[in-house]
């Protein structure tokens, strides 16, 4: 009865939208503003982001050979209605090449009833392969500090050979501080995306200056992983990858936070996640390296001074530590108190880390292309 009356009054409007839905459809569709890129891909999911430029809702088509599935997001029953989207992925195989676009509708108005929609919007096809535990080798490159320096960004995503990486890895502190949207894209995801190949994910430990500032809060929803946290494991082919968050570089009592920082309960859950994860993990147990990618090489900030961490790794067995954070290069070989590499990357190069399964191989360039270092880690087994 209702949808009668609506249709009704909807012709008794005039020509501005289609008279097929029994609510408004305008003849108005939204413009793909950033994006779409993808974050955090796993083994088995993905998350995909992108922004249009007025509210939409927004949908993930997915394909695998014939085989298409739909994928819309709910908040508490609710589809999403905004100009930022993401929209997780799961269940996928693992090793599998998709082939997704994205699918954004505007919504002209949210009334309670009869909203006043759009039209859609889709993105351009494009593939991703999900990562392998099987694969027989994996690469990734990695970046740190880049510090809203978007000069920065172009020359070392222009150095990356995306042929043949699978994943793009930046180590955090991308910012200063974080105040908006629009710096959030303009001084680091923009130029990010920009210069990196389609399909190809994006994976970010968080950095401290990324916990600072008035928009610090949002961040998670512009790199959301699929576990919806910041620190998280891949599995990687011979390379089991533990991406951690240091969080600050000082105690959180300090005045500059004004009591706005809980760090020691937040570390204190991701290190028991640690625990329990490399206990029960067959990918860790199983695989030829593992390495720990996170913002500072020593933790960050922690009440005993990452102690708990540092034994943690060791007992582990932990091959390799990447990190930045210092701005400048250095590498640490294993010694009495550390059983693994430490490699700590400059702000200007590039990582490229390659791993079989005998060997794993990190070569430091700078932004002038010049190879700063080459590290060999052979296999323990
Ligand atoms: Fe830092």
């Amino acid at each position: 009865m209702k949808i009668a009356w609506i249709a009704l009054a909807a012709l008794s409007v005039g020509t501005a939208y289609a008279q097929s839905e029994p609510y408004k459809v305008f003849d108005t569709k939204p413009v793909i503003t950033e994006g779409p890129f993808l974050s955090a891909l796993s083994d088995t999911a993905v998350s995909v982001v992108w922004m249009t430029d007025a509210p939409s809702h927004a949908k993930v088509i997915l394909r695998d050979g014939d085989q298409v599935r739909e994928i819309e997001p709910q908040v508490d029953g609710l589809v999403p209605v905004g100009q930022r989207h993401v929209v997780t992925v799961t269940g996928l195989t693992p090793g599998r090449r998709y082939s997704y676009e994205t699918v954004s509708t505007r919504v002209v108005k949210l009334k309670p009833y009869w909203p006043d929609k759009g039209l859609s919007t889709s993105s351009a096809a494009a593939s991703f392969t999900t990562f392998n535990p099987q694969q027989e080798r994996v690469s990734f490159s990695v970046v740190t500090d880049t510090h809203e320096d978007t000069a920065r960004i172009g020359r070392l995503m222009k150095m990356v050979d995306w042929g043949s990486t699978d994943a793009l890895l930046h180590l955090g502190d991308a910012f200063h501080w974080l105040d908006s949207e629009e710096q959030l894209w303009a001084k680091w995801l923009r130029p990010t995306v920009a210069g990196m190949a389609p399909g190809k994910p994006l994976l970010f430990a968080r950095g401290n200056h990324e916990l600072r500032g008035a928009y610090a809060r949002q961040l998670a929803g512009y790199v959301p992983t699929p576990e919806g946290s910041y620190y998280y494991a891949r599995t990687m082919g011979p390379v089991h990858l533990l991406v951690l968050d240091t969080a600050e570089d000082k105690p959180d009592d300090t005045n500059v936070y004004a009591q706005l920082n809980r760090t020691v309960p937040y570390r204190a859950d991701e290190l028991a996640w640690l625990r329990a994860h490399v206990g029960r993990s067959t990918h860790f147990a199983m695989a030829p390296f593992r390495v720990v990618a996170m913002h500072q090489g020593d933790w960050g900030w922690l009440p005993d001074n990452g102690a708990a961490w540092t034994a943690l790794a060791n007992q582990a067995k932990v091959d390799l530590v990447i990190a930045g954070h210092d701005h400048e290069f250095s590498y640490h070989a294993p010694d009495r108190e550390h059983g693994y590499h430490r490699l700590i990357l400059g702000q200007d190069q590039l990582a490229r880390v390659e791993a079989t399964q005998r060997e794993l191989t990190v070569r430091v360039l700078s932004d002038k292309g010049v190879q700063v270092h080459q590290l060999r880690i052979p296999a323990r087994h």
